[in-house]
């Protein structure tokens, strides 16, 4: 087991705040796949309650009010005190980096997050445009010694006292990248062979999400699996991740891509569909006919995601560019044996 932990980037005076606890699991019994994911650990307040932001679809270097996003950001997570920031990815447009020295790591993230209570650990997963840059250089420790706080893997775990988050690599589930790449180019290095890469993925999320003892859990990819807007529904995610959501009693599935705000229930599942894609260039008016006794928010300008838990509650707001909450919503978990 080795053990990693990060300090705070810029002059801040608590030193390693945040301890990550990478753990190299052995497998027991199946020798074909010894590729686990990894696994971090963040400490949460101090009562064991966890609160974060999360935004998707924002490397504009500023444009298209990514930084007005960036600025009420910085605001609600100082009002709330957040332990860190999630991304969804599509981090940086159009085509991901083209190396560790890219000047888009800066001038889309480091010079953009500058708010002080944005100087936490932000956990990055890869959209679609990213890979279409050097996925590599994205995953790559350097970009860490150049800006602490990032940290992008493709699939990964991530413990909290209470939640439990499990961040699912979608983009190479999605046929179309792969039969109909158009003018675009992936970097698939570390994919391939795709069906072993996607099968392994889906075992060690479901036993990941076995093996969890958390209160709560929360799924985050970059695709939607259900969304009312421009891409909609992700249907290889339909078919093959969701199955091992609904069996394994996930409260959230977080993701980007549609560049709107959502918010959908899925009455069957109980699962909250939570789309955060509204970092930088929103789709005015790009939306799909949805039930609406599911659909219970649909906002197509920029803005963000707030949630806050504790053992017992989670609540999420959704926010615009200006800061207003757009929508609110606030879910209870039964007391349970424990009591
Ligand atoms: C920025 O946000 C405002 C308010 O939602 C909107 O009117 C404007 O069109 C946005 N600008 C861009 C470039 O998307």
């Amino acid at each position: 087991m080795a053990s990693l932990s990060f300090e705070r980037n810029s002059n801040n005076k608590t030193v390693a705040l945040f301890f990550f606890i990478f753990t190299v699991t052995l497998s027991l019994c199946s020798p074909s796949s010894v590729a686990k994911l990894q696994h971090f650990h963040h400490r949460a307040k101090a009562d064991g309650t966890l609160s974060f932001l999360v935004v998707g679809d924002w490397g504009r270097q500023g444009l298209y009010n990514q930084s007005e996003v960036a600025l009420q950001m910085g605001i609600v997570g100082e009002k709330l005190d957040i332990d860190f920031v999630i991304s969804t990815g599509d981090n940086f447009y159009d085509d991901g980096l083209v190396g560790v020295d890219d000047p888009a790591f800066h001038k889309s993230f480091s010079n953009i997050y500058t708010a002080p209570s944005l100087q936490k650990q932000w956990y990055n997963v890869l959209g679609n445009h990213d890979y279409r840059g050097n996925v590599l250089a994205q995953l790559s420790p350097i970009l860490r010694k150049k800006d602490s706080r990032f940290l992008c893997l493709r699939s990964f775990i991530l413990t909290t006292k209470i939640v439990e988050f499990f961040f699912v690599d979608t983009t190479p589930f999605v046929d179309d990248y792969f039969t109909n790449p158009e003018d675009h180019t992936y970097d698939w290095r570390g994919v391939l062979p795709r069906q072993s890469y996607l099968s392994n993925l889906l075992k060690d999320v479901d036993s990941a999400l076995k093996r969890s003892t958390a209160k709560w859990k929360i799924v985050v990819g970059h695709h939607a699996i259900k969304s009312a807007g421009h891409h909609g529904n992700t249907q290889e995610l339909e078919s093959q991740l969701l199955p091992i959501l609904e069996e394994n009693n996930v409260d959230f599935y977080l993701n980007g891509h549609d560049h709107c705000l959502e918010h959908i229930i899925d009455a069957k599942s109980q699962i909250q569909f939570l789309t955060s894609g509204g970092g930088s260039k929103a789709w005015i008016g790009d939306i799909k006919w949805w039930n609406p006794g599911e659909l219970k928010l649909y906002y197509d300008g920029q803005g963000f995601v707030s949630l806050e838990i504790t053992k017992k509650v989670a609540s999420f707001s959704y926010y615009d560019v200006f800061g207003n909450v757009l929508h609110k919503w606030t879910l209870s978990k039964e007391s349970d044996s424990s009591v």
